[in-house]
């Protein structure tokens, strides 16, 4: 470890609590930091999980955006470490839990809630925007609030810098995306103002505009062709007031045409010439947007002893004997230079094979190839090296180099996503996912890489202005999260390359 590395960092420093939240690899805990008393989320992502997920780099690349951004409404990192079986980042913890929680919660949200709601998103996806990164993920299962009701953006699991090149995969939740990704093209920053439409739109009516059946097919038919309805009434039957001019913000952010959408001048950048000044907004005062002084009429269940996270988690982690995750002790590193005595034997054996011209093969045997389980291994240990926000002087985050020849290797061009590695989702035949696999252009990773790697060195990290806390449980289930694949290596499409952002960095 390098000097100044906060070498102590560990789980032992922390209190663990409740869980209150779960990915495909990931969970979510509370916990204290018996230093300073504060709360904080514990994401925490089991190594060989993760590797078996094909999510490596996409953890690596999360951890380092979320260290790297430093804006009000985006959830801050505040450490990261590990052990022998797991990833950890410890995050700043917002206790009104998430927006799909809320959302089963409150049977309607009032308009001001909705519209700072709309502000605040907007404000901070304009933030990831400036810093060329699409979160290519807004939903609300990644939006949290915090006690006052105040919102923020997390989950960057598949966010992609287009610093270099825009991706094409259909990387997302399907009920999320723009109908832009549908079509194999390069898509762009405007994908994320289409998620914002849905989002909002489901806050107001409590369901998302575009639905098909059960079947992806029947989603995506609804999301390229479907007529936008408005109505005065919830899903539930609860009365929603008729406000024109958000109804025609929404229609404009639900456009399917990119080139009209609202927000995509300057490329996606149109938060300043079309969003903010939208009519929508007129009654916004975008300072106290900034210095988060204009609060939402909703707060969470702010009682002491509530709980803003579905109870089931609790259950579950009862029924399979309790918490899964626990301080231990790292193994002792092996000094690389000392072999053992059975590397020894391998090692003699070995070059006497080599020696004898008729025995290749059992010499190529005898002598160790690594697996990718044990390269991604040694990588975490590499480049997920510990963060403690406090000290000045971390060691830098960096991320492996391009690992595209490996993936082809394996028969797979795809990084399987989270819930679509659950949901067991297959792009159809043709789609560009399987389309990528032959392109020869320089991966997505290297790409990324750079960018991140620029990012990370460009960023100051300030603190964030501290979340604080609050909540109550319900059942409400919404479905159809389909997360897939992070190939982004189709050639540019030239319409969008053209609009390359200037400028804006960190
Ligand atoms: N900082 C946090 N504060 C409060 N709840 C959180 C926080 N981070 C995550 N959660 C909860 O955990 C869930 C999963 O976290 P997320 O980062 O989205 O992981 P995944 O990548 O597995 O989807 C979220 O939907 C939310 O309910
Ligand atoms: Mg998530």
């Amino acid at each position: 470890m390098k000097d100044g590395a906060p070498e102590e960092l560990s789980l032992k420093r922390f209190e663990l609590q409740y869980i209150i939240g779960q990915g495909a690899f990931g969970k979510v805990k509370t916990v204290m930091d018996k230093k300073t008393k504060k709360q904080y989320a514990l994401k925490y992502i089991n190594k060989e999980e993760c590797i078996e997920g094909r999510s490596t780099i996409n953890i690596f690349r999360e951890r380092l955006m979320l260290q790297t951004l430093c804006h009000p409404y985006i959830i801050g990192l505040r450490f990261a470490f590990q052990d022998d079986i797991h990833l950890f980042m410890v995050l700043e913890y917002a206790k009104g839990g998430d927006l799909r929680f809320n959302l089963g919660k409150q049977a309607v949200f009032d308009a001001h809630t909705i519209m700072v709601w709309a502000a605040q998103l907007s404000y901070a996806i304009d933030y990831m925007h400036e810093q060329k990164i699409i979160h290519r993920d807004l939903k609300p299962e990644n939006l949290l609030l915090d006690d006052l009701g105040n919102l923020y953006i997390t989950d960057l699991n598949i966010a992609v810098s287009v610093e270099k090149r825009f991706p094409s995969s259909e990387s997302g939740t399907l009920d999320y995306m723009a109908p832009e990704m549908f079509t194999g093209q390069p898509y762009g920053l405007s994908i994320d103002w289409w998620a914002t439409g849905t989002i909002i739109y489901e806050c107001i009516y409590k369901k998302r505009p575009f639905r098909g059946g059960e079947s992806n097919e029947e989603v995506k038919d609804a999301i390229l062709s479907k007529p936008l309805k408005f109505s005065d009434k919830t899903a539930d039957g609860d009365p929603v007031p008729i406000i024109p001019v958000r109804e025609q913000f929404l229609e404009q952010l639900l456009e399917r045409d990119v080139s009209k959408r609202l927000g995509s001048a300057n490329n996606g950048r149109g938060f300043e010439a079309e969003v903010k000044s939208h009519e929508y907004f007129i009654k916004i005062d975008w300072k106290l947007i900034a210095e988060k002084k204009l609060l939402p009429n909703y707060h969470p269940n702010n009682d002491k002893d509530a709980m803003n996270f579905q109870p089931n988690l609790l259950i579950e982690e009862m029924i399979n004997g309790g918490s899964d995750v626990s301080y231990r002790p790292r193994k002792k590193k092996r000094d690389p230079n000392k072999k053992t005595l059975g590397e020894k034997l391998v090692g003699s054996f070995s070059s006497i094979f080599s020696k004898s011209r008729s025995d290749n093969s059992l010499s190529q045997k005898l002598t160790k190839t690594k697996t990718r389980k044990e390269i991604e291994l040694e990588q975490m240990e590499e480049y997920f090296v510990p963060f403690d926000y406090e000290l000045p002087n971390n060691p830098e985050m960096k991320l492996p180099p391009d690992t595209k020849k490996e993936k082809k290797d394996e028969g797979s061009a795809a990084t399987i996503g989270k819930e679509g590695a659950k949901e067991d989702f297959t792009p159809e035949k043709g789609s560009p996912l399987r389309n990528n696999e032959d392109d020869d252009n320089s991966s997505v990773h290297s790409v990324d890489s750079a960018a991140s790697i620029e990012l990370a060195k460009k960023s100051t990290l300030k603190n964030h202005s501290p979340l604080r806390g609050g909540f109550e449980p319900d059942e409400e289930e919404f479905g159809d999260k389909i997360k897939i694949t992070d190939v982004d290596e189709s050639p540019p499409n030239p319409a969008v390359q053209k609009q390359t952002v200037p400028g804006a960095q960190l």
